[in-house]
């Protein structure tokens, strides 16, 4: 496997486990640490024996946002012509599901990191927020349009205006996360989950996960029409075979990913 400075990457089973690790600066993501976690992301993406990631930080942050040390004398040409943070986008065009697991700080780009996952489990620590603002900046790996579609234009307004943090109880009320738990349980459940997903037919799986982001993307009679095109997709799977005659038959399916 790749050797990497910033992240720690592991696999059990089905599932890619990536984590953050730059604990003196509560992974504050830099460009080595976006470089690495875009590679990492998309070696899994394409390994036929994994079928969810799961991207986790440490106890105390998930990640504290973009590196401001790192970025505080960039030039507007530089990152113009460099399409600095580009890179990101490309987590979201993963094609396998992928679960956030966040404790502690999720601020900024670490909020903006666990909103290009698919599942966003929170521990009971996290907190998040949009803090640039405080910095003379906005941010600019999505949190704008994200945090918006997930919890509404007040709340988003609100927390990008102040750069307020918000709780996992507010996040969770709000919508941005699925479920809380202990936080000494968050790495097993987010596994859990992750491991759930990758016994999932694969195909349905990436079907599952394109069909639900069309949502964001389209109006209701196109996102309709292009879930019903995968569902008829779907038929050409021998997974489809596997588990509609698993049910009959009253046993567990026995996937094979195709
Ligand atoms: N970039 C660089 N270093 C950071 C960092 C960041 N985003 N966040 C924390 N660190 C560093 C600190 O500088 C400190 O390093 P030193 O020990 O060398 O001084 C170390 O991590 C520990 O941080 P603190 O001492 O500040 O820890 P704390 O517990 O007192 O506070 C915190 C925690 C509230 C998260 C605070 O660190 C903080 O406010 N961090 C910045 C949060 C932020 O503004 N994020 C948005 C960044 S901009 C962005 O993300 C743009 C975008 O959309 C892409």
């Amino acid at each position: 496997m790749t050797a990497y400075e910033t992240i720690l990457v592991d696999r059990k089973g089905r599932v890619g486990l990536i984590t953050l690790n730059r604990p003196k600066a509560l992974n504050a993501l830099n460009s080595q640490l976006m470089n690495e976690v875009v590679e990492a992301a998309t070696a899994f993406d394409r390994d036929p024996e994994i079928g969810c990631l799961v991207i986790t930080g440490s106890e105390k942050a998930f990640a504290a946002g973009a590196d401001i040390k790192e970025m505080q004398d960039n030039r507007f040409p530089d990152v113009y012509l460099d399409d600095w943070l580009g890179p990101w986008d490309r987590l979201g065009q993963l094609h396998k599901p992928v679960v956030a697991a966040v404790a502690g700080y999720a601020l900024g780009g670490g909020c903006e990191l666990a909103m290009l996952c698919d599942i966003l489990l929170a521990a009971d620590t996290a907190r998040f927020g949009q803090p640039e603002i405080k910095l003379g900046v906005i941010p600019g790996i999505g949190g704008s349009q994200r945090l918006t579609r997930a919890i509404g234009k007040a709340k988003a307004m609100e927390l990008c205006l102040t750069g307020r943090m918000m709780g996992a109880e507010e996040a969770e009320r709000a919508g941005l996360v699925s479920r809380i738990v202990p936080a000494a349980d968050l790495l097993d459940e987010a596994m859990a989950v992750a491991e759930t997903v990758a016994a999932m037919s694969a195909p349905a799986a990436v079907m599952m996960k394109e069909s639900v982001n069309r949502a964001f993307e389209t109006t209701l009679a196109e996102g309709v029409r292009f879930e019903r095109r995968l569902f008829h997709a779907a038929f050409a799977t021998a997974d489809q075979k596997e588990g509609m005659a698993a049910f009959a038959e009253k046993r567990t399916p026995d996937f094979r990913h195709r």
